[in-house]
C-alpha cells in the first residue's frame, strides 16, 4: 500500500491533501505540534477511507522531532510539507520581532531541510513543500516569510538532484482560505472580495484546489525540481 506523511496536516491545504489522499487508498501519517488538533483531523479523516491514518506529534523546526518522525518509519512513498505558522509575521521589517523572524526560517526552510536529511534513503516517490505567492509577488509586508518561501525553490532544486530519482517540487499557493488567516488579524472577508475581483480566476483558493495540485505533482513521474504556482493568476495582478 502506497503511504504519505503530511506535515501541517492537521488542518487547512495539509489536511485537503490527507482527505484527497486517502480517498485514493493511501496510508497517511499526519505530523503537526497539537496532539488535540491531531486527534480532531484523524477523528475526521478516518471514515473517509480504507487507506488509514496515523498521527505523530513533531514540530518540523526541532531536528530531534523530524529525525524521531522518519526514524519510525522504514520507507515512506510521498513526503508533503505544509507547515507554517504566521503569528507576528504581518507587517514592516522594522516591526517584526528578530525572534519571530528566526522562528519563520527555522520553520519554513531550516524544517524543510530537516526533512531532506532525514527523509534521505527511507522516502521513495517524491518531496514536496509549500511555498506562497509573497515569493513571487511581495506586498510590503511579512518579507521574512517571502524571503523563507522564495528559498524553497533553491532547496527543491538541490535536494531534487541529491536524492534522485526521488522527485522534490514545490507547490506554491495564491491566497487561500484556511485557519493560517486567523492569525493575522485582519478582516479575511474583506480581503478576499478585493482580491477576487482583481484575480484572473475571480475567487480566492480552496484548501482542495491545493490538494489537486499536490496530488499531480506528487505522481507525475517526470516532474522535480519545480515550482507549481496555484494561485488564480495573482502573480499578474
Ligand atoms: N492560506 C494561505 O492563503 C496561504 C498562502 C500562501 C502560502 N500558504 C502556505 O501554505 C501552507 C499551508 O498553510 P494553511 O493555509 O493550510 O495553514 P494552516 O491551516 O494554519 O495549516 C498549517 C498547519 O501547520 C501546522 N504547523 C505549524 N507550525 C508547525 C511546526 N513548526 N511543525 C509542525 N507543524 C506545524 C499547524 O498545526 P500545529 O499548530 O498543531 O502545529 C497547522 O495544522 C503554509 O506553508 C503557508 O505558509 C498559505
Amino acid at each position: 500500500m502506497t503511504n504519505a506523511i503530511i506535515i501541517g496536516g492537521g488542518s487547512g491545504m495539509g489536511l485537503a491533501l490527507a482527505r484527497t489522499l486517502l480517498a485514493e487508498g493511501t496510508h497517511v501519517t499526519v505530523v503537526g505540534r497539537s496532539a488535540d488538533r491531531l486527534a480532531a483531523a484523524r477523528a475526521r479523516l478516518e471514515p473517509l477511507g480504507p487507506g488509514g491514518v496515523d498521527t505523530f506529534v513533531a514540530d518540523i523546526g526541532r531536528e530531534e522531532d523530524v529525525a524521531a518522525l522518519f526514524a519510525r518509519v522504514e520507507e515512506v512513498d510521498h513526503v508533503a510539507v505544509t507547515a507554517a505558522d504566521a503569528t507576528g509575521v504581518y507587517g514592516r521589517t522594522a516591526d517584526v520581532a528578530t525572534a519571530t523572524a528566526r522562528d519563520v526560517v527555522a520553520t519554513k526552510l531550516l524544517g524543510a531541510w530537516l526533512v531532506g536529511k532525514y527523509a534521505d534513503g527511507r522516502v521513495k516517490q517524491s518531496i514536496t513543500y509549500t511555498s506562497g505567492i509573497n515569493a513571487y509577488r511581495p506586498n510590503g509586508s511579512n518579507t521574512i516569510m517571502s524571503a523563507a518561501n522564495g528559498a524553497l525553490a533553491s532547496l527543491a532544486c538541490g535536494l531534487a538532484i541529491e536524492l534522485a530519482p526521488v522527485r522534490v517540487n514545490v507547490i506554491s499557493p495564491g491566497w487561500v482560505d484556511t485557519s493560517l488567516w486567523d492569525q493575522l488579524g485582519m478582516d479575511k472577508q474583506a480581503a478576499f472580495a478585493d482580491l477576487a475581483e482583481r484575480l484572473p480566476a475571480r475567487r480566492v483558493g480552496t484548501p482542495d484546489d491545493i490538494a489537486q495540485a499536490f496530488s499531480s505533482v506528487m505522481h507525475n513521474s517526470f516532474m522535480t525540481g519545480t515550482v507549481l504556482h496555484v494561485d488564480g493568476g495573482h502573480r499578474f495582478t
